[in-house]
């Protein structure tokens, strides 16, 4: 078992792609991760951990509802492959959460902190900032 501070997600300005709502959700989203990861490292109870786990699946959905709503509204080209990325994101968080509430030992706990921790770091530093310079260069005078 790995120890906890590597498995858990170290926030940086790396991160933040320069849309205000949006990194202030990402920024929350790796914390309720982090507290995912702990709280599956401290074996709490698991109502604790399906109340984490619904949340990041509700902030989630939430949050690529936002994104996909700054997308269509500035006429983003890539709006149907980004999309497409979320749904996949979702699905696979979705499968996972289920699987875990109905047998914690039926899911691979790393598989999901590693899923999770690739779409900060994987969808975030590469689609959520390809959208946000062509959003905001479209703002700029
Ligand atoms: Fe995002
Ligand atoms: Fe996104």
């Amino acid at each position: 078992m790995k120890a906890a501070a590597e498995r858990s997600i170290v926030w940086s300005d790396d991160f933040l792609i320069g849309i205000e709502e949006i990194d202030y959700e990402h920024r929350r989203l790796v914390d309720d991760i982090n507290k995912l990861h702990r709280e599956l490292l401290d074996h709490v109870d698991m109502e604790r951990i399906e109340n984490t786990l619904g949340r990041i699946h509700a902030r989630m959905q939430a949050h690529f509802a936002l994104e996909e709503h700054v997308m269509v509204s500035h006429g983003y080209p890539h709006y149907p492959e980004h999309k497409a990325e979320h749904e996949r994101l979702l699905d696979e968080y979705t499968e996972l959460m289920t699987k875990f509430e109905r047998g914690p030992n039926l899911v691979d706990q790393e598989a999901m902190e590693n899923m999770l921790r690739r779409w900060i770091v994987g969808h975030i530093l590469t689609s959520d900032k390809k959208m946000s310079l062509m959003v905001t260069s479209g703002r700029r005078p």
